[in-house]
């Protein structure tokens, strides 16, 4: 067991992309590198927590001293983060894919002779932070989302705080310009039950210092 503010608690912390698979080779998925996710999950043992790491295919390092489970698509990352509770810290730093290809093939899928490109049919992903926000019963006591925007940061994020039902919002400014989705810098808005704060850009391992201790001190 760990040592330190933490000790004691367990932290499920999701990361990284997910991949939605169209058929064998190709798979619909985002930019996201799963560095801040892994950031906050390294954090948090550091301070003692007992941490599950949900992680998509990303490039960024696993934290030492996690329990890794790795998946694919949405729907995987749904039933390990729902199997590895209860939890008293859960966040979700995971860029989910909204959508699945209904049907995926089991062969490559290939050219038409007319040329004509093939159309998909997309489902609906299951929203994790949801799921988890609004559970009767084995709820953890804080619950944070993130919000990856491009614009109105402040009203879109604070808006989906309410929405998604959690306790904390850590919102990101991912507009290309930014350089953030995918970098290694943040800059993030905390929106909570008090109100907003913005914090200055930094590495995303200061960002997950910041938030972690902000998280010790919450649950003190
Ligand atoms: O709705 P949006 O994708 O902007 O919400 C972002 C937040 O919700 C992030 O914390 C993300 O990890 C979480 N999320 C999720 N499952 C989804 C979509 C988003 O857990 N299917």
């Amino acid at each position: 067991a760990g040592e330190g503010p933490l000790a004691g608690r367990h932290a499920v912390v999701t990361s990284g992309p997910t991949h939605e698979p169209i058929d064998p080779v190709r798979y619909i998925a985002n930019r996201s590198s799963g560095r801040q996710g892994s950031a906050i999950a390294a954090a948090l043992v550091r301070r003692g927590a007992r941490v599950t790491f949900v992680t998509g295919p990303a490039e960024a390092p696993r934290p030492n001293g996690a329990e890794v489970i790795e998946v694919e698509t949405a729907a995987e990352m749904r039933d390990a983060v729902l199997g590895t509770l209860p939890a008293e810290i859960a966040i979700f730093a995971a860029a989910v894919a909204d959508w699945h290809v209904r049907t995926p093939s089991a062969s490559k899928v290939k050219k038409a002779a007319d040329g004509a490109p093939p159309v998909f049919e997309l489902g609906e992903n299951p929203d994790i932070l949801r799921t988890v926000a609004g559970l009767a019963a084995g709820r953890p006591g804080l619950v944070i989302g993130f919000a990856a925007e491009t614009d109105d940061v402040l009203a879109n994020a604070t808006a989906k705080r309410l929405r998604k039902g959690c306790d904390w919002l850590v919102a990101n400014d991912v507009a290309p310009a930014s350089g953030i989705m995918g970098g290694t810098e943040n800059a993030v808005t905390l929106i909570t039950e008090a109100g907003a704060e913005t914090w200055p850009r930094m590495s995303k391992e200061a960002t997950a210092e910041a938030l972690v201790d902000r998280i010790a001190e919450a649950l003190a």
